[in-house]
């Protein structure tokens, strides 16, 4: 059975409790809730994959509360302290070279030679992660290939019974996953769009390159994967509508079709943005009720937080013969 846990804060010590003996707690960040586990023990990062159906190649972001602590793992550099001084905590994940000897389990590394850091904001995970006294490796906690949940309810809908507990953190404010942002070489390279804007990082980091990320490498060369994806098909900017389709609308808007839920009817993109994954699911879910086949989105401009809207949706449109992760 799953625990579920409202945040007293006598839950938030006993699933700390939970993930130091080697369990599975779900908990809410800013960005969306991760599946965490004591990154340290690779019995327990083992079942985080299991779980998932995530393949073992694919390696997960590793939670800290402290600044220090992060840099007790990774090799000195200049410009992650800068970064981390500016954004954390915060929605930015960071890829950097590990220390050697580190007692993160490679299984959570996927044997690679970088790790990826990140600090979350929401209070309850970082009461969490400082309870535990251990660095808590957290993939979004979907099933792989699914939606990202942003409540603890979505999280139960699709791992109740298969995890040891659900904290519930709230909803969260930002609604897509953390940017992740590769400096583990010279030239800084994004291999995710995500909460924090690349117009926010270049003041600081100068030019960025782009560059697939490892699941997308692997999975899927040359192609997006079919990933964040609903079990209605979906079509990107949309300026009419089909018979069999919900509408996924964005600002003002006459279209109007059998289920139609708006983004941000004042086209502000960080409500979009917070909104994006419960509206998806729901559009789903209501949308099959209804009979209908097929979601339509409207046009998301492409910049700040747009960029990762759009990344996200393009991925969920993506073909699904390719869906593995
Ligand atoms: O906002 C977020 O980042 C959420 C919350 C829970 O923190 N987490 C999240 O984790 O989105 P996940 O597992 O769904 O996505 C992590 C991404 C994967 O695309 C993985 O390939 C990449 O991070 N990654 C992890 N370690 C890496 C590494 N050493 N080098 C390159 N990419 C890495
Ligand atoms: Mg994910």
């Amino acid at each position: 059975m799953t625990l579920f846990l409202t945040n007293t804060h006598k839950n938030i010590q006993k699933a700390a409790l939970i993930l130091k003996n080697g369990g599975l707690i779900a908990f809410g960040t800013e960005t969306v809730y991760g599946l965490g586990a004591d990154a340290t023990n690779s019995n327990s990062v083992q079942k985080i994959y299991a779980v998932k159906g995530r393949p073992n190649f694919n390696p997960l972001i590793i939670h800290f509360a402290h600044l220090d602590h992060v840099f007790q793992y990774v090799k000195k550099n200049d410009l992650a302290y800068k970064l981390g001084k500016k954004f954390w905590p915060g929605p930015l994940t960071l890829i950097l070279n590990q220390q050697e000897n580190s007692i993160i389990s490679s299984i959570a590394t996927a044997h690679l030679s970088t790790i990826a850091v990140r600090i979350p904001q929401n209070v309850t995970a970082q009461q969490l992660i400082n309870y535990s006294q251990k660095p808590i490796a957290a993939p979004s906690a979907n099933i792989s290939g699914r939606i990202s949940p942003v409540t603890a309810h979505h999280v139960y809908q699709e791992l109740n019974d298969k995890i040891d507990g659900i904290l519930d953190c709230g909803s969260c404010e930002v609604g897509v996953e953390s940017t992740i942002l590769d400096i583990s070489q010279d030239q800084p390279k994004i291999l995710r769009p995500g909460g924090i804007s690349l117009e926010d990082l270049t003041p600081i980091c100068g030019s960025l390159n782009f560059e697939e990320s490892i699941e997308n490498k692997i999975i899927a060369p040359g192609q997006l994967s079919s990933h964040y994806a609903p079990s209605l098909s979906v079509r990107l900017n949309c300026n009419y509508l089909e018979p069999d389709e919900a509408l996924l609308a964005f600002g003002k808007t006459s279209l109007q079709a059998p289920l139609t839920i708006n983004l941000s009817k004042t086209a502000n993109l960080n409500e979009a943005a917070h909104n994006l994954f419960a509206y998806l699911r729901l559009l789903d879910t209501e949308g099959k009720k209804l009979g209908l086949k097929k979601i339509a989105v409207m046009p998301i401009p492409n910049y700040g937080i747009g960029h990762a809207i759009c990344d996200r949706l393009q991925r969920a449109a993506a073909p699904r013969s390719s869906s593995k992760q």
